[in-house]
């Protein structure tokens, strides 16, 4: 099956020029001027639209068991949600369950996604016991495509390891080819803040914030990457959100450190100004690292710019309102997590590239092609000869209003409801397949095929 993309302007990590691309099976095989749409058995329009390496978001939780319920979003909706939004490729983390192998947390995942994604996936590990055995599993989990291990510095009792366990996990995936993913809060002194602050009745979620501060995020930013240093491992610290942490990945990188960064949409349009908004219309806001207060913004984009934030993702992890009610008489019990997989492109777009932040070409770099790199995605992120044929073709003219009622994803709210966009997918294809055309979603459970990643 041939598809020709035809008319569209090429938008890469590095250029913008006119061209058509030809797409031979699963991958691209040719780009050029003015092909014969003949040669062609589909012709995709482009006319008026850029045509851009599909999305890949390195940060989702999909049917994942998380403060006593599961998230709203398993592998079918979600990654609905990713297609029709323009993203192609996700890697979703993976739990190495209490008392589970690494290899038994990694199975139970492939069970949950096996046969369901509309668009291509992987999977980081969260490792949740380090001992002699799953240090040495660590290299068959590598092998397996799987080269990316999260730990936590946050959630004690639940997620968090402490450092001599995340220092010997960081050695053993510097050996390997591995890279580590940390959680970068300091767990252990947010529940006492939560502990006194829950005493001092303060339940409402804006609490969820003000017990989790930025100095809380930026000390085990910190700590983790002389840690990681010091095992000669690449440190990536996911969903950073303020200044502090942002100063720390800086001060790294210019001395030369292996040291990378995400941040994520809500973190630079969203802020502590949403978490404490009347009743409990907080609670749709409560993830962690917590919403900051909007001073943060300018750093983070400045970041994103710079280069020290390589990465957006949007830690997809959503849950419905009743979940959230979980918490009504505390915070400390509102399911952490936000929706958003289906809207990283839009808003970063909108007030990304439209608002003059970053360039058009840095958008694709951040959200496709820096992804693609960091973690192992050879034939991903990129409009190129030999690629896999992950296509979108982005309309900046197609208008759409961001809201729960039209949404793909199956969580019943929008951090971002009723906010318009100026620009979204007009065509999306994964692999030479297309699962949008004219902004309707087309595909089918199964689409998706478990992407096997290189070492770093
Ligand atoms: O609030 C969040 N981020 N929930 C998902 C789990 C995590 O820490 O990434
Ligand atoms: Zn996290
Ligand atoms: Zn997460």
């Amino acid at each position: 099956m041939k598809t020709l993309i035809r008319g569209g302007t090429v938008l890469t990590a590095t250029d913008t020029y006119v061209a058509d691309v030809l797409v031979d099976g699963e991958s691209i095989s040719a780009i050029g001027a003015h092909f014969n749409p003949e040669q062609a058995d589909k012709v995709v329009d482009a006319a008026g639209a850029y045509v851009i390496p599909g999305g890949i978001d390195v940060h989702t939780h999909l049917d994942m068991p998380f403060g006593g319920t599961t998230t709203a979003d398993d592998f079918a909706s979600g990654t609905r949600g990713a297609a029709i939004g323009g993203t192609t490729s996700f890697v979703d983390f993976a739990i190495q369950g209490r008392g589970q192998t690494l290899q038994q947390g990694l199975d139970t995942w492939h069970k949950k996604a096996d046969g369901k994604c509309a668009v291509d996936y992987a999977f980081h590990l969260i490792m949740t016991e380090v001992n002699d055995q799953n240090l040495k599993d660590m290299s068959s989990v590598v092998d397996q495509g799987v080269t990316s291990f999260k730990l936590f510095t946050a959630y004690p009792g639940v997620l968090m390891s402490d450092d001599p366990s995340i220092f010997q996990a960081m050695r053993r995936a510097g050996e390997i080819g591995g890279l580590i993913g940390i959680h970068a809060e300091n767990g252990p002194a947010i529940d006492i803040l939560v502990r006194e602050a829950i005493a001092r009745g303060e339940t409402a979620p804006k609490y969820h914030a003000i017990t989790r501060p930025s100095a809380l995020e930026g000390e085990p930013t910190h700590r983790m990457i002389v840690l990681a240093q010091l095992a000669k491992v690449p440190v990536y610290i996911v969903h950073l959100t303020c200044q502090e942490a942002l100063d720390e990945v800086t001060a790294a990188r210019d001395r030369g450190y292996k040291v990378y960064a995400e941040t994520c949409p809500q973190y630079v349009v969203c802020s502590t100004d949403d978490i404490g908004k009347p009743g409990f219309e907080g609670a749709k806001y409560v993830c962690s690292p917590p919403m900051r207060d909007k001073s943060n913004w300018p750093h983070l984009w400045r970041g994103l710019r710079s280069n020290d934030l390589q990465v957006v993702a949007t830690d997809h992890c959503s849950f419905n309102m009743a979940q959230k009610e979980m918490g009504l008489a505390g915070f400390n019990k509102i399911p952490n997590g936000m929706p958003g997989i289906e809207n990283r492109l839009h808003v970063m777009w909108e007030h990304g590239v439209v608002k003059g932040e970053i360039s058009p070409n840095r958008f694709v770099e951040i959200c496709s092609t820096n992804p693609a790199q960091i973690f192992g995605m050879e034939k991903k992120g990129r409009i190129a000869v030999g690629a896999d044929a992950d296509i979108v073709v982005w309309d900046p003219n197609r208008k759409h209003t961001i809201s729960a009622k039209t949404h793909l994803m199956n969580v019943d709210y929008s951090a971002y409801e009723g906010w318009q966009v100026s620009a979204s997918p007009r065509h999306v294809l994964v692999r030479g397949k297309q699962v949008v055309a004219d902004g309707k979603y087309v595909g089918q459970a199964g689409d998706g095929q478990f992407v096997k990643r290189g070492r770093v």
